[in-house]
């Protein structure tokens, strides 16, 4: 029994350690987890309420074309329903798109640390990662640009980017869509969007005008808090979409999914406070990485990337005996850096006291 070529060669995903499996292992209760990029606020108590309502109904199958979701997103992004698919994540949307355009020996162009979904999705079907180097851990479109050749199929741009946290200003991003031919796919994945207040930030949905072949790709497991639930979404042309819809599996967004999808929309409150939670915090930890003398990298998100310049594994395990999940990223190529997903404040300064404790010692 042989997996294809292709999937032979992946590497599985690597996800955060989840709470209950720490607690398991060490026999301790209380752990926290900032390893994930989750909001730590919760789930928007609106979209509580909706799933509460809707559980009566999970004998029925899910509306296979989420149609109030559409429209409900179609309202607030002010698109057409026809302009948009909804997904199992955002990460089945990513999935699906490599799917709809790419076939064995095509090639996808990429940051070498942009988000790993990408090269594991391009690799399975058969198409090439072509990785461009990001020196300064940030998308070098140039670079990118003139790694296109006649196999290139689509292009993949982490908006701000997992994990580094880093972005791609308004005048990189026009400069790049003048430049790079219209049949090559352009997906823009927007997976922290609503954190970002910069005004050098471009929204990608706004060139969608200009340009037919820009994918974004959107979702409701950061801000939103629905990671759990599996939501996310994509907006493009109505000729993409409905290429995409043949990949699509017919019921892949569950009823719960898109029923809290909705009520999380309406509440803008939450999105509001959890973004100036975020904020407070991570203004909170670049100090003290500050005061530690730890690099950090200035961050668009809810996490934060610090290079430890050494092998930062040691520091991991001891930060899990103290009940601190975070995130190493070697698996990035990221050798001496971790990844710590900004938490509630209480959250942060007991990473900070666990941190201190074991670099102090
Ligand atoms: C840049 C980026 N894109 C997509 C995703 C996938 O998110 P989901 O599938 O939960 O929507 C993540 C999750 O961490 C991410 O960081």
């Amino acid at each position: 029994m042989k997996p294809n070529e292709y999937v032979r060669d992946l590497v599985p995903y690597l996800p955060g350690k989840p709470v209950e499996e720490l607690e398991r292992e060490l026999g301790i209760t209380g752990a926290i987890k900032l390893a994930s990029n989750e909001n730590p606020l919760g789930a928007s108590p609106k979209a509580i309420g909706a799933l509460r309502d809707r559980l009566q109904e999970i004998n029925w199958y899910p509306d296979g074309d989420s149609f109030y979701l559409k429209n409900e997103l179609a309202a607030k992004l002010r698109l057409s329903s026809e302009n948009l698919i909804v997904g199992n994540g955002s990460n089945d949307v990513i999935e699906i798109a490599a799917r709809t355009f790419m076939k064995p020996g095509d090639e996808a162009i990429m940051g070498e640390f942009a988000f790993i979904v990408y090269p594991l999705v391009t690799k399975a079907i058969g198409a090439v990662a072509v990785l461009s180097p990001m020196p300064e851990l940030v998308h070098d479109l140039e670079d990118m640009h003139s790694r296109i050749s006649s196999k290139t199929k689509m292009i993949f741009i982490a908006n701000p980017n997992n994990p580094t946290g880093t972005m791609v200003t308004k005048d990189e991003f026009e400069w790049f869509l003048e430049k790079v031919p219209e049949d090559i796919i352009i997906l823009v994945d927007e997976a922290y969007f609503e954190y970002v207040e910069s005004k050098q930030y471009p929204n990608s949905l706004d060139y969608h005008k200009t340009r037919a072949s820009i994918i974004t790709v959107r979702t409701f497991s950061k801000i939103y808090g629905l990671a759990g639930l599996r939501l996310g979404y994509g907006a493009a042309s109505a000729d993409i979409i409905s290429y995409m819809n043949r990949v699509r599996e017919p019921f892949n967004v569950n009823s719960l999914a898109q029923a809290a999808g909705i009520s999380a929309l309406s509440d803008t409150e939450h999105v509001i406070n959890s973004r100036e939670i975020n904020k407070e915090g991570k203004h909170f930890l670049q100090s003290e990485f500050r005061k530690l003398g730890i690099k950090y990298f200035d961050s668009y998100t809810n996490f934060i990337l610090i290079d430890l310049r050494a092998d930062p594994t040691a520091i991991y395990n001891a930060l899990l005996k103290e009940g601190v999940i975070v995130r190493p990223v070697g698996g990035y190529g990221l050798k001496t850096h971790l990844r710590i997903s900004i938490g509630l404040m209480d959250e942060n300064k007991r990473f900070i006291e666990a941190l201190k404790k074991i670099v102090n010692k």
